[in-house]
């Protein structure tokens, strides 16, 4: 038997299949599909202070090979995540899931990890520096490694579970940031956010997006994911969960071989809901054909 198990912080996951936050809600749409029992775990949607509408509309476009999104962090807020989601998350996943959190201020991020502390469901905080889609808040933090690192200790001080700092591509340099937040009290890191990007309508000569530019993910960015998980995987100690243009076993084989540890999916969710069982289902076929025994095992190795 092919074993597809790792290990996160201390927190082992059947498989290192994520779906990632933004791109499954807080799984209750996708359970209706199949029992989302068998994923590693998965990230919900980012979660702040306050409830937030997001953006205005139009607020995705499509591309080839992926698609543009500026959501501007559409979420119900702490309170009802805490009081009416992880609930509700609790009757149909019995497994530890990932809390993405955001914030416009460092007070905002502290304010979120310490009230999801005491929820025994979440397993891991993924503290989110890198939405491109908010005019303050968001990547400001992680743009600049003294900005990183600053939040990375706030929520460090604020909470005893592991913290993985979310890091953006639209940076000048990936590594510095990683490490910034490593030397602050890190445990992991998820990488990476999506890529700024934008279209043009070219009958209306408008942007297509109300907010001009947006996130760019999807199949296209694959290699640009790979070439960060790799490069911030040489740079630091701590596990990465790598994500960007995953949409097969064979990319998650790639992605664990370039240094993560575990792999989200993310944009290919909202093209076939059924991606990320899909991708598990194929793992024990490609691992054999790979003489790869267990998945562990190829962490790093390229
Ligand atoms: O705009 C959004 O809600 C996306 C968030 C992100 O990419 O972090």
């Amino acid at each position: 038997m092919p074993d597809l198990s790792v290990t996160l912080s201390g927190i082992k996951l059947d498989n290192p299949v994520i779906p990632a936050s933004g791109t499954f809600g807080y799984g209750a749409e996708f359970k209706d599909f199949y029992d989302i029992n068998i994923l590693g775990s998965f990230s919900f949607k980012g979660t702040t202070k306050e409830p937030r509408f997001g953006n205005p509309t139009p607020r995705v476009a499509e591309c080839v090979s992926g698609m543009i999104n500026s959501v501007g962090l559409q979420n119900p807020g702490i309170d009802a995540v805490i009081n009416e989601e992880l609930p509700r998350i609790a009757t149909y996943f019995k497994k530890p899931v990932i809390a993405n959190i955001g914030g416009f201020s460092v007070d905002e991020f502290v304010y979120c990890a310490e009230r999801l502390s005491v929820s025994e469901q979440v397993g891991i905080i993924e503290v989110n520096i890198s939405c491109p889609n908010l005019h303050k808040g968001g990547v400001n933090f992680g743009s600049d490694p003294k900005a990183a690192a600053e939040v990375t200790a706030a929520v460090r001080k604020a909470t005893n579970k592991p913290i993985y700092l979310k890091l953006s591509p639209n940076v000048e340099s990936i590594t510095e940031i990683a490490k910034a937040c490593e030397d602050a009290g890190a445990d992991g890191i998820s990488l990476i956010n999506t890529l700024l990007g934008m279209r043009i309508d070219i009958k209306t000569r408008k942007p297509v997006i109300a907010n001009k530019m947006g996130g760019f993910s999807g199949r296209a960015i694959f290699p640009v994911a790979l070439r960060m998980v790799y490069e911030v995987s040489k740079a630091v100690k701590i596990p990465i969960i790598g994500m960007g243009g995953v949409a097969s076993a064979e990319n998650v084989i790639e992605m664990m071989m370039a240094g993560a540890s575990a792999v989200q999916v993310g944009a290919e969710n909202l093209r076939n809901p059924y991606a990320c069982k899909e991708i598990i289902e194929a793992l024990p076929r490609v691992m054999a054909e790979l003489k790869i025994d267990r998945l562990r095992d190829i962490v790093g190795v390229a």
